[in-house]
């Protein structure tokens, strides 16, 4: 749901907590951050079409989980407009108001571009719902306590460490730093688990239970989506990366405590963006698609599945053709000398284009809040555009 409430601020809601949301819009009027809504199974489940029965129970039994996990498919969908803004399909077929765009055509067919959408999706809700975790915005999870520091242990050392340096340089000490950033610790450095990592390994199972509780078949389709949900999945859990904080006496790096976090979700989408262009064709009599490529890399604990699976050639999305998602190029706005997707000649399909002055409205700086809604600001660009006949 798009809704314009005041120059300058676009609102898209999640679509659920239908009851909530007369009073979030009045405080967002005053521009007051909302107070957190309350997600239960009533204002989660029971408004968002769109569920199976299985992904009901699930959400039944974890609503505030749930909640989140619409979000980061919210999330992996606007990323998806990102990566795919230059292509003729952009992804924007798959922006839903109210209910999860597992309907929409493109989620129902088998082309590379559902098996893109698949993956970001299920990235997307590992993203969202572990973020939410180390949040702690959860009931059911928090910070990885396979990655937690012993907190008294470390301000024992850190206060030994203090004395020894206070002994060694008499009266120089000026306090404990704590807030100066460091770099992810290389091989040799000292350094201890502190601060909260995200349970990705929560995250992960729930994107699994919620995501591929839709598939009751073990068909060709079935078989796609969970491989392409999994090559999603691991994309999150496969690239966290490592923050670390220094403490210690001024300037000093005498201790470093480190967490991990997630790694930003461009660098999901972009990641996955690769493997839409490297996607492999399977055949529906080659019994062994569900596990292909399985592509052993050194130093890593798991084998890592890497690409993504598709089962059906593209249309060529010219036209429209709303049965398979394709709004068609017809004022598109093409770039004429771009190499890319987005060049006149290829956008339009042949078809020749326009040049005209044009100012559009676009979306711009987005942010999400937790829970439930994105707020963006609107940027007005005037320009000499070209667009698709
Ligand atoms: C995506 O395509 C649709 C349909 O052609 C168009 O209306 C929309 O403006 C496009 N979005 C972007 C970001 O180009
Ligand atoms: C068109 O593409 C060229 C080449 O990639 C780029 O330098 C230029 O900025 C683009 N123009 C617009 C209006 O996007």
């Amino acid at each position: 749901m798009a809704m314009w409430h005041r120059p300058g601020i676009l609102i898209i809601t999640a679509g659920i907590l239908l009851s909530i949301q007369r009073t979030l819009t009045n405080e967002i009027l005053g521009l007051k951050i909302p107070p957190e809504p309350v997600l239960n199974a009533n204002t989660v489940c029971l408004t968002l079409p769109g569920l199976t029965r299985r992904q009901m129970e699930v959400c039944m039994r974890h609503p505030d989980v749930a909640a989140s996990a619409i979000q980061g498919i919210q999330i992996a969908i606007h990323e998806c407009q990102h990566q795919f803004r230059d292509h003729r399909w952009n992804c924007s077929s798959l922006e839903t108001k109210n209910k999860i765009p597992y309907e929409s055509a493109v989620f129902s067919r088998g082309f590379r571009e559902s098996a893109y959408a698949y993956a970001i999706a299920a990235a997307g809700v590992v993203h969202a719902v572990s973020n939410a975790c180390a949040m702690g915005k959860l009931k059911s999870c928090g910070c990885d306590e396979k990655r937690r520091g012993d907190e008294e242990a470390f301000r024992a050392k850190l206060h030994r460490l203090q004395l020894e340096a206070m002994n060694h340089r008499k009266g120089v000490v000026h306090g404990v730093m704590e807030h100066l950033p460091a770099e992810a610790p290389g091989p040799q450095d000292s350094w201890e688990w502190g601060g909260c990592s995200p349970e990705v390994e929560y995250g992960e199972r729930f994107s699994r239970d919620f995501l591929d509780s839709r598939e009751l078949y073990r068909d060709i389709h079935a078989r796609m989506r969970l491989h392409n949900n999994r090559v999603g999945r691991q994309a999150v859990t496969d690239n966290m990366k490592m923050k670390c904080k220094c403490h210690g006496t001024s300037g000093s790096c005498q201790l470093k405590t480190c967490w991990q976090v997630t790694p930003e979700f461009r660098i999901v989408g972009a990641l996955l963006k690769d493997r839409f262009h490297g996607a492999t064709l399977i055949k529906p009599h080659n019994r062994n698609t569900g596990q292909v490529e399985q592509t052993q890399i050194p130093h890593r604990r798991k084998p890592s599945i890497t690409g993504l699976v598709y089962f059906e050639k593209s249309p060529d999305f010219c036209e429209q053709e709303l049965h398979l998602d394709s709004a068609g190029t017809q004022g598109r706005i093409c770039n004429k000398t771009s190499p890319g997707m987005d060049n006149c000649e290829s956008l339009c399909c042949g078809r020749g284009h326009n040049i005209l002055r044009q100012t559009r409205s676009e979306r711009c700086n987005c942010k999400f809040h937790w829970c439930c809604y994105v707020v963006c600001e609107e940027c007005r660009i005037t320009e000499w555009v070209s667009v698709c006949k």
